[in-house]
């Protein structure tokens, strides 16, 4: 399987880092193709230009972002919890890469306001959280958005109805055996999802 890995994270040193890396580990031992798209490591630009925004073609860097959520069989997103949102970078992925065309079409015979329909073909998506709010905190008084955001508003409007989230928290504090287990709670999620090819 080809599996993209989308992190966004600023520093080499992170938790989400780590993620992303044992996840990336885990899935090339199990055979599959991975594209690891590191974010900020690339400076991808998050503020859609507005010639983009009325059709023109994609820069060569958007292209190979296109392909990358076009051909993956699964993918992987991995970001801290800012603010109850992905970190502005990972919005700016989402509205330039995650779009009509690409990611969802309007079919011939309904407008813009109509249902869409999901064009990634990928079987399942992971997103991996991280936070320094206990979950019962996070769904009682925040509602825990990223959930919302991710499950619906991106992966099922896109046609990826397998969405696999696991929010890790809380970050500070926690141990290194804390984190050593984590680590592996990650390469079991990523192998459950995206088992050996036959
Ligand atoms: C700009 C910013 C906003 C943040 N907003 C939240 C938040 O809304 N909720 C929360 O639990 N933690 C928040 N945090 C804490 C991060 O989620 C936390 O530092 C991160 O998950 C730790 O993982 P890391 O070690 O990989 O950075 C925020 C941190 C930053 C820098």
């Amino acid at each position: 399987m080809r599996i993209l890995i989308v992190l966004a994270h600023p520093w080499q040193g992170s938790f989400n880092r780590a993620i992303a890396g044992r996840a990336e580990e885990a899935l090339q031992a199990l055979g599959h193709r991975v594209s690891f798209r590191d974010l900020y490591a690339e400076r991808f630009d998050p503020a859609m230009p507005a010639e983009e925004l009325i059709g023109a073609p994609p820069d060569p860097v958007l292209a190979s972002h296109f392909e990358g959520v076009r051909e993956a069989d699964g993918i992987v997103i991995v970001h801290p919890n800012w603010w109850g949102q992905p970190p502005a970078i990972l919005k700016g992925w989402i509205d330039r890469v995650l779009r009509q065309g690409v990611a969802y079409e309007f079919p011939a015979d309904c407008d813009a306001a109509g249902i869409p329909v999901g064009l990634l073909k990928a079987r399942a998506a992971v997103i991996f959280n991280t936070s320094n709010t206990p979950l019962e905190r996070e769904q009682a008084v925040f509602g825990d958005p990223l959930e919302l955001l991710w499950r619906n508003c991106v992966f099922q409007f896109c046609g990826v109805d397998t969405v696999i989230r696991r929010m890790f928290s809380t970050i500070a504090g926690s141990t290194a055996q804390e984190r050593a287990a984590w680590l592996a709670e990650v390469e079991a999620i990523v192998s459950a999802a995206f088992p050996k090819s036959a």
